[in-house]
């Protein structure tokens, strides 16, 4: 039993294998929050837990109940209004202005299994992997609004998913200004915020906050889950490390506005919100109708942060990846895009792709730049036929050819974009966002399509339809390459526009959940300028994403090692690609860009005919090495080792190891070298202690126990000693650890 209920109803314990979460009806009918943490027992009731103490200078409840001070309550799901003066969960206007409500307690239903939510990605779940689905109806009589707090626990991932339906049962027209997917009270302070942060090509890198006094927040208004931060975040005791302590993890699945914030009250307890961004939005919910908030996941550690990222990642790969994808191992793959951008013509694409088949590469992806007349990036977004002066014989007769070479076939689209030099600007221009007598403001030359438009989304998946039937595609790269501004749609009245960034987002899952229905057997890689919208909602539609435009190997390195915190490897898409990089101008040896991108779904990113016997041979060995332990890189435990985010910012090191401990592959990148450097061990984590393992195929056997507490020598003089291209800087090793 996952979640077990008090005798009289009043209290509610959600258990997963090693967490507790615990709530229940207060004297005033509405819900209090007691604990979330480590396992514990189940009670009949929890007297200790539901403790109050009568503070001075405060609003109480009623006048009868002085001690029943809303501030100074740890709650469930709070209103503002009432005597709790931090940040509410939701707030509802009645047609007559008021914002108060107050949220009663009515009954619970529960129930296996966990279904799918309808228009929105969600996780789900079956009976048999012992998966319970709380439901919790509350009401308020004065607006006749009912509220389902809905509950599924996951106990074989330690993962509890969250949300929130408002029905109105009433005659008024309610507005929503806040609708929040889930809130949780802790009763203290004594946290580290960490999230993950960034901008274009430095996606994702950690950042470490010590809780303070109100509030701090993590959040998007940019109608994508953003470069700048990302939806995961983590709380945890300072004293917390990779391996033990206590650490929550939060995400949400949803690609649009998104709010996570932490607010630490006077009396020093912490409320975490989660859910759609409350600015710039609001939702009328009419007579008879609903709303239901994006879910959240909440996941709690008691060994510390791996073993968090770990479950969470487990419960993607089980309970949100499209499961058809979700055990399949990810194909090696070529991108044309960095090797000719907008410059290609049908030969030098078939070049390049018989030059990967030779060297063992699966996919071939054909980038931006093969539809309309897209010689750069000024036109032909929403033009989605080929351009007969690049391909003149047709996608048909390119995709034939690499079938035949036995390679994969994809294709980019930019499904949301319009240019204005396009022929569906000529027929369409309402299409295009824009606020009426403005000036549009453009971003990366193009505008957007108002997703709110069900005629919109038509002509896009009836264009991209006709694409994937007659070249048989194999996989889409869907890329998202500006944020949006300028909000208005026609189609939406007046009263209504602040629904549109929300509207927006279900428009693009539709199309996704539309094109998978009816291609279910195609691949897709989302992309936002690289990792501008990396979150769980694209997940549950795209198992893999392209993780950074930036494909420098030591600034990969910070990028996939703040992703992995809360994604699994195998969403986190990372190719090989020229030097001096595109985007850093650095130049590091062909091995450290290779054992960067084995870490995740391995692509090459470059004109793999121009380079050196050498290097090309070196892609061949890579790629067959990858293929090798493709299932442990893509789906093994990763364990992260060593930072690049701590210390002097010059190492870092981490490792998979598949399911039954029999193989494992660590790897270090010194990003500067050091002169004349310490004596230096590496130590192996996530090894059975008890087996006997070689490294690298040495003669010498090393016990796990040994690899994981004594360490691993590393030999850095070697590194001095053969540097690569004049360089003994962003030097790379791997070992590769099998049971002896
Ligand atoms: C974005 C993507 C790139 C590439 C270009 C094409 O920047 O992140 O990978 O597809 O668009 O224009």
């Amino acid at each position: 039993m996952s979640v077990n209920i008090s005798e009289d109803g009043k209290f509610f314990h959600l258990r997963t294998k090693h967490s507790s979460y615990i709530f229940n009806v207060m004297e005033n009918g509405e819900l209090g929050q007691l604990y979330f943490g480590k396992r514990i027992h189940s009670q009949n009731s929890y007297g200790n837990l539901a403790k109050k103490e009568r503070r001075e200078a405060m609003v109480s409840w009623t006048t009868t109940a002085d001690d029943f001070q809303p501030d100074n309550l740890k709650q469930e799901y709070a209103s503002f209004g009432k005597g709790d003066f931090r940040d509410p969960a939701y707030q509802v206007t009645a047609e007559n202005g008021s914002r108060i409500s107050e949220l009663h307690y009515e009954s619970y239903q529960l129930e296996k299994g966990k279904n799918r939510l309808s228009d929105l990605p969600s996780a789900f779940g079956k009976a048999s992997d012992d998966v319970e689905t709380l439901e919790i109806f509350l009401r308020d009589s004065l607006l006749d609004l009912k509220v389902i707090l809905k509950y599924s626990v996951f106990p074989n991932e330690d993962v509890i998913t969250k949300s929130v339906e408002f029905i109105n049962l009433g005659q008024q027209h309610l507005n929503l200004n806040r609708a929040l997917s889930s809130q949780l009270d802790l009763p203290d302070d004594q946290y580290d915020l960490i999230s993950f942060s960034g901008s274009w090509a430095r996606e994702r890198h950690e950042v470490v906050d010590r809780l303070k006094s109100g509030v701090q927040s993590i959040s998007s208004l940019r109608t994508a889950s953003s470069h700048q931060h990302n939806p995961f975040v983590m709380l945890a005791r300072p004293d917390a490390t990779e391996d033990q302590g206590d650490v929550f993890g939060f995400n949400l699945i949803y690609s649009g506005n998104f709010l996570d914030q932490v607010e630490v009250s006077s009396y020093s307890s912490t409320r975490v919100l989660q859910g759609i961004n409350p600015e710039e939005f609001a939702w009328e919910v009419k007579p008879d109708d609903h709303f239901q908030t994006p879910e959240a996941v909440l996941s709690f550690s008691g060994q510390g942060k791996n073993q968090l990222s770990q479950q969470m990642g487990d419960f993607y790969e089980k309970h949100l990846v499209n499961p058809r994808f979700a055990n399949q191992q990810r194909p090696v793959l070529v991108n044309n895009w960095e090797a000719t951008y907008f410059d290609f013509d049908e030969n030098k694409l078939i070049a390049i792709a018989k030059k990967a088949a030779e060297l063992g590469i699966e996919l071939f992806v054909l980038d931006d730049g093969w539809f309309g007349h897209r010689d750069d990036d000024t036109s032909s977004l929403g033009d989605w036929f080929v351009d007969q002066n690049k391909l003149p014989q047709g996608l048909a007769h390119l995709s034939n050819q690499v079938h035949q070479l036995g390679l994969k076939f994809g294709l980019w689209f930019e499904p949301e974009m319009i240019s204005i030099d396009s022929k569906l600007y000529e027929q369409h221009p309402e299409w295009m966002i824009a606020t009426p007598g403005r000036t549009p403001t453009p971003g990366r030359n193009q505008f957007v399509l108002d997703f709110t438009r069900d005629e919109v989304i038509d002509y896009i998946f009836d264009m991209m339809s006709a694409r994937i039937e007659e070249s048989k595609l194999d996989y889409i790269k869907w890329d998202m390459n500006r944020y949006i501004t300028d909000m208005f749609s026609s189609n939406l009245s007046r009263s209504n526009q602040l629904e549109m960034s929300h509207r927006y987002i279900l428009g693009v899952y539709k199309l996704y959940q539309r094109l998978i229905d009816r291609f279910p057997e195609v691949l897709f890689e989302s992309c936002a300028s690289g990792g501008g919208r990396f979150d769980l909602g694209l997940m549950y539609y795209a198992p893999q994403a392209w993780t950074s435009d930036d494909t420098d190997a030591v600034e990969r390195i910070l990028i996939q090692y703040g992703t992995s915190y809360g994604y699994p490897l195998s969403m986190i898409g990372a190719h090989v690609s020229d030097v001096p990089n595109y985007q850093t101008g650095r130049v590091t040896s062909f091995a450290s860009r290779g054992q960067v991108a084995y870490f995740g779904d391995l692509g090459y990113e470059l004109d793999i005919t121009k380079l050196s016997e050498k290097d090309q041979s070196e892609i061949q060995k890579q790629v067959a090495f990858y293929k090798k332990y493709r299932q442990i890189f893509q789906f093994g435990n990763f364990y992260r080792l060593q930072s690049p985010f701590a210390g002097d910012h010059n190492v870092a090191s981490w490792m998979v190891v598949n399911q039954d401990k029999t193989t494992a592959i660590a790897a270090r990148y010194q990003i500067l070298n050091r002169p004349n450097p310490s004596y230096l061990r590496i130590y192996f984590k996530g090894l059975d202690a008890a087996k006997a393992y070689r490294v690298n195929n040495s003669e010498e056997i090393f016990y796990g126990d040994e690899l994981m507490n004594a360490g691993f020598f590393v030999d850095q003089i070697l590194n001095i000693n053969q540097p690569i291209q004049g360089s003994a800087d962003f030097s790379s090793q791997l070992f590769v650890i099998t049971e002896a």
